[in-house]
């Protein structure tokens, strides 16, 4: 069964994440917390959980008069056996950025486009600029930086590496409910960059979106917004004024296999994962309409508290078998919560939903959710959630999914090895 990741979030701060120079660094957060440098061609500090007092070791360009920031310093360890940004409590601002090979491009070009991302991410997440960073003051507060690279199906008959394509990696099949616009569909490349500050998250779009240049252009791009570690930092308040993302498999724990890819099948992508993002637009004048009782069981939760309608708090599981004194269930039988918890222990994902707003020049807004989900295997996992939600879900009425696109998600990397390096190498 599902369970709360509130005890896992600590506070709000992910278990790996460190504050540079400070919860490890010792001394070298006085210094920090007034402002620090980035090494534009510095050796590789270490920022690895246990890295204790390396995460301190700065030199170069020395900003001045910036203001300290609460979340500036903070650091998600980058190397690993899995990438960071997957089981990493969600940041404030997210960018999801979806890139096609260019024409021409093979094997080698794509291996050396890694390497070089490789490189910028592991210095743009502990603070350091990348080598050829033109801004590199802007790489000075890493806050919380996780960048994720993923490669989408149509990259492996583009490089004639069929082999290499994990059995699930594809698009949905065509869902009822869907409306897809084409604007937001698959990609051969995907970089999910989070961070909570927006400053640190552009700057490190706009790099390495640009040291792709040659290789890979932007196909689209999908910013999303949460409050900043709210509640246990899993959930935020969506646009509907839900609380979202409560209920969690334990993937630090008994669920790990649910997330990760594991040695069974193709051993070159152990460690790696998988992410669906559905882009889900959201209708806010209807649901303005639409009472409060309507609402709350829309889904079978309080508006409020994120309780469900059965009794407790936010983190008690829903009761599906609950009736009321005339024999109705007190959930909704087409209640969100009922449709789309599991009807198998295996059909179980980790969400990381995110608001979107897209705003028009006319001052029009279209507002809804970037749905992630990640899991080691979506055909078997998500698939069978969502074909139940496209079936019937009260939501349905006030939700549309516009966009859909699926990714394999690297395997991390060790020091001095680099992302894809198994699969390419
Ligand atoms: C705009 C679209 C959506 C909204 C506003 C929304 C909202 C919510 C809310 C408020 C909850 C209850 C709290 C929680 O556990 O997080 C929830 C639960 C859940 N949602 Fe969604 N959701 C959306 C789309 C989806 C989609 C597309 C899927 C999967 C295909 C999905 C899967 C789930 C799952 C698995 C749960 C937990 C169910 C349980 O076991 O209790 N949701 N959602």
């Amino acid at each position: 069964m599902s369970e709360s990741r509130g005890a896992a979030a600590e506070a709000g701060v992910g278990r790996r994440t460190l504050l540079k120079g400070g919860l490890l660094g010792g001394a070298g957060a006085l210094t920090l917390a007034g402002g620090v440098a980035s090494g534009t061609s510095a050796g590789q500090a270490s920022t690895t959980v246990g890295g204790a007092g390396s995460a301190g070791s700065v030199s170069g360009i020395l900003p001045t008069g910036d203001a300290p920031s609460p979340v500036g310093h903070l650091v998600e360890p980058f190397h690993g056996a899995h990438q960071a940004g997957i089981a990493t409590v969600p940041q404030s601002h997210a960018v999801f950025v979806a890139l096609d090979l260019d024409e021409g491009v093979g094997v080698t070009e794509l291996g050396r486009l890694m390497r070089v991302w490789t490189d910028d991410i592991a210095r743009l997440a502990s603070g350091r600029a990348p080598v050829t960073d033109q801004e590199p003051e802007l790489a000075a507060r890493p806050a919380g930086l996780t960048v994720t690279v993923g490669w989408g199906a149509g990259l492996f008959g583009r490089l004639g590496t069929e082999h290499l394509r994990p059995r699930w990696l594809a698009p949905l099949p065509p869902l009822p409910i869907d409306d897809l616009d084409g604007r937001f569909g698959e990609a051969d490349l995907l970089l999910q960059i989070g961070a909570h500050s927006p400053v640190t998250l552009a700057h490190a779009r706009r790099h390495l979106v640009g040291a792709a240049r040659g290789i890979a252009s932007p196909r689209w791009l999908q910013p999303g917004f949460r409050e900043p570690m709210e509640r246990d930092g899993w959930s935020l308040r969506n646009q509907f004024g839900q609380v979202d993302g409560t209920v969690q498999p334990d993937v630090d724990g008994v669920d790990a296999g649910l997330l990760w890819i594991d040695a069974h099948g193709q051993p070159a992508w152990e460690g790696g994962s998988s992410l669906v993002l559905r882009r889900i637009r959201m209708d806010l004048a209807g649901w303005e309409r639409a009472d409060r009782v309507a609402r709350e069981h829309a889904v079978g939760r309080d508006l409020a508290t994120g309780a469900p309608l059965t009794g407790g708090e936010v983190a008690t599981p829903v009761d599906l078998h609950a009736v009321l004194p005339g024999g109705l269930p007190v959930v909704d039988r087409d209640a969100h919560a009922r449709r789309a918890g599991p009807h198998a222990p295996h059909q179980r994902f980790l969400r990381r939903p995110y608001t979107y707003e897209e705003v028009s020049a006319d001052g029009t807004v279209e507002t809804g959710l970037l749905f992630a989900a990640y899991q080691a295997d979506p055909l078997r996992q998500f698939l069978p959630v969502q074909r139940r939600l496209a079936e019937a879900d009260l939501l349905n009425l006030w939700t549309t999914p516009v966009g859909s696109a699926v990714f394999a998600l690297l395997p991390g990397c060790p020091e001095g090895g680099w992302l894809g390096q198994h699969l390419l190498a």
